[in-house]
């Protein structure tokens, strides 16, 4: 286990780094199992990936778990990954003060059940008794939707006359789902698709993308050390120009 520190051997750890959790399908089908056996899987990679990152100095950890799209899919597969989001926040109720994870939603929950809605209200309760490490989870998340929200929100603070003058970028971020965080320093996307499937549109304006054909379950600590001394690779300009 990696000691708790801001440095591992590969190089500066992101203080952000955002997950899109892709190729648990792909993962079962491979093996002759049913999708929801990936997204088990899946979901074991992430309580691994999760502790890593907190002990390897990591602030904040954002990742894609069910996207404003995925209710496309069967009726069976939706279920299965509500039953194990539901398995995990119990969880996580249980163990999060142990382990000093802070847990954040970000996504419209209305569309959940009335459990699972609670247990997330849990999870946020609990979270303020404890300082460090965050984990984010997006669920029924779309950056389209996040964007659309945090408009009509401003438009209502307008209305309401808590706002005025010119909106900046800045303003327009706090109406955000992750209004406090920075934005996300490296994006991975396992499962070797090259999109964004909707994630992050407004955060991820300078986030440096890795991508990998290794599928979300099979992911592990050295594949992250791995994305991390590829984001120590890059030289990050904003815009501007290199000094040295
Ligand atoms: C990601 O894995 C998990 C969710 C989108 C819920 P997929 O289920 O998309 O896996 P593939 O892409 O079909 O392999
Ligand atoms: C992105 O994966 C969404 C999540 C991981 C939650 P998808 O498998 O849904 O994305 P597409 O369909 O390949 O774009
Ligand atoms: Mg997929």
């Amino acid at each position: 286990m990696a000691e708790i520190t801001k440095n591992n051997e590969a190089g500066n750890i992101p203080r952000h780094i955002a997950i899109i959790l892709d190729g648990n399908g792909r993962w079962a089908k491979k093996r002759g199992l049913p999708r929801n056996a990936g997204h088990l899987a899946g979901s074991e990679t992430f309580r691994k990936i999760a502790t890593y990152c907190k002990n390897i100095g990591v602030e904040y950890l954002t990742v894609y778990a069910f996207s404003t799209e995925n209710w496309k899919r069967s009726e069976e597969e939706v279920g299965g990954i509500m039953k194990l989001l539901d398995k995990y926040l119990r969880e996580a109720i249980r163990d999060m003060r142990k382990k000093g994870i802070r847990m954040k939603v970000f996504g419209d929950i209305s569309r959940l059940s009335p459990e699972l809605q609670k247990l997330i209200e849990e999870t946020a309760e609990i979270s303020k008794e404890i300082e460090g490490f965050q984990a984010n989870i997006c669920i029924n998340y779309g950056g389209r939707a996040e964007i659309v929200r945090a408009a009509e929100q401003y438009a209502n603070d307008v209305i309401m006359g808590k706002v005025e003058g010119d909106l900046t970028e800045e303003q327009f971020a706090k109406y955000m789902y992750s209004a406090d965080i920075p934005d996300p320093d490296l994006l991975i996307r396992p499962g070797g698709e090259f999109r964004l499937s909707n994630f992050l549109l407004w955060q991820c304006a300078y986030s440096e993308f890795y991508y990998t054909d290794v599928l979300w379950p099979d992911f592990d600590e050295a594949e992250l050390d791995k994305a991390i001394a590829v984001f120590n690779s890059r030289d990050r300009r904003f815009g501007g120009v290199k000094n040295k």
